[in-house]
């Protein structure tokens, strides 16, 4: 080399000296960078699935997939279809590393949405309201999972060609993750109360500030659980005031208007589509959030599920006018509204995010002796658990 040089000092001027020490600098510090690179590689194949494989062997690959460090095989579960638009079911990533981010207790599967993987997967996942769910998937072997995967209620299920599952594949499932209480896995749709560690503030509430009775907002006029018309028949005894589409007020689900409910209603009605076992959706959990009576239409039982004294359950009254009177009562008995929120003393709101129940499933898939079998999906989802008809029966009734 022509910088070679025989006495070993570096001084001003000699530009050899110099760039041959910041050379040796430079290759000192790319050896350092690529062990470490190559190390860091090494770690992400072994916990994280989901890490780029374009460049090393397929089949190595597959192993160390589907092997963490501590040597339990990792459970591959095959996405199907997305969850609607979600292609991760809440879990941010696919391979091994959406498990870990999201902290389940038991981490070891991967996640896939290769079709590819049927041949080898654990178990394969079926959204039932996806429109890309067809063809259903065919059992590769025995010990393959597979899960019927829903949280929408039954009428709103299997309702044409495209979502309706075949008789053939009626009896391919072995794992449901509902809304459903009686499901293998539930995320339910109303959240989780969880008991405060300290007793929390009730919040002091002021009737007299709130110049109006019940607040209702919908965007859909016409359902299946008819709520529409009992509502109707609500409103002859004590003010309604309907927000959103098919009402007369100007305010969306999700409007900033939405938030000033507490200040001016007593009453907040939280009613379902539909009136079917379990089924339950976010509005209860809004009404809850805010200091208002949530007025409840649904078929969940919600003595089990909602605190003690925090709502009204239409069902618990014989007619929409005993109803009315009863709310009338409260609305002018200070004492008797605050009652409503004393449960805020004691427990909170937690949602149950979508990711949980993946977590869920990973453990169960753990379980070497789950063994299950649904001989008709279809029946189990829809057979006895809507009583849509509760309305008419009013109807006939003369109640209505
Ligand atoms: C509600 O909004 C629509 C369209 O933006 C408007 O035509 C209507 O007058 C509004 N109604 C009320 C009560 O403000
Ligand atoms: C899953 O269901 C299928 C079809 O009913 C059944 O043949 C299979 O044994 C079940 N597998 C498990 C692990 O439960």
């Amino acid at each position: 080399m022509r910088w070679y040089k025989e006495d070993s000092v570096c001084y001003k001027g000699n530009y050899g000296c110099c760039r041959l020490r910041f050379n040796l600098f430079l290759v000192i510090v790319i050896i350092v960078i690529s062990v470490g690179r190559f190390y860091h590689r090494r770690r992400l194949e072994n916990i994280d699935g989901s890490y780029d494989k374009s460049q090393i062997n397929v089949e190595t690959i597959d192993v160390v997939n589907r092997e963490s460090r501590s040597g339990i095989r990792l459970k591959e579960i095959l996405l199907w279809t997305s969850f609607y638009k979600d292609r991760y079911y809440g879990l941010s990533k696919y391979g091994r590393s959406g498990f870990i981010e999201r902290k389940c207790p038991i981490n070891t599967c991967t996640l896939t949405n290769d079709r590819r993987k049927l041949t080898t997967a654990d178990a394969v996942v079926v959204h039932a309201r996806n429109p890309d769910m067809k063809p259903l998937p065919k059992r590769q072997n025995q010990k393959q999972i597979f899960v019927f995967f829903l949280h929408e209620a039954p009428p709103a299920c299997f309702w044409n060609d495209r979502y309706t599952i075949p008789d053939d594949d009626k009896s391919s499932f072995n794992l449901t993750i509902t809304y459903r209480y009686d499901s293998d896995i539930v995320r339910p749709g109303i959240g989780k109360l969880v008991k405060n560690d300290f007793p929390a503030n009730i919040p002091t509430i002021s009737l007299k500030e709130r110049t109006r009775s019940v607040v209702w907002v919908t965007s859909h006029c016409s359902t299946p659980g008819k709520r529409e018309l009992y509502i109707q028949a609500l409103s002859r005894y004590i003010d309604v005031d309907i927000y959103g589409k098919c009402g007369y007020l100007n305010c969306s689900y999700g409007d900033p208007c939405n938030k000033a409910f507490d200040k001016k209603y007593k009453f907040f009605i939280a009613a379902e589509n539909a009136v079917c076992k379990d089924y339950v959706t976010e509005k209860v959990n809004k009404a809850l959030s805010m200091n208002i009576v949530p007025i409840v239409y649904g078929g969940l039982n919600y003595k089990r599920y909602m605190p003690p004294n925090s709502y009204v359950d239409v069902m618990d009254f014989a007619s929409p006018r005993e109803l009315a009177s009863y709310l009338k009562q409260v609305a002018v008995d200070e004492w008797k509204y605050r009652e409503f929120f004393t449960w805020k003393a004691s427990y909170h709101q937690v949602n149950v995010p979508i990711a949980s129940t993946m977590c869920k499933l990973c453990e169960k898939l753990h379980n070497p002796i789950y063994h299950k079998l649904y001989p008709d999906i279809v029946q189990w989802w829809t057979e006895n658990s809507c009583n849509n008809a509760f309305i008419t029966n009013l109807f006939f009734r003369g109640l209505v």
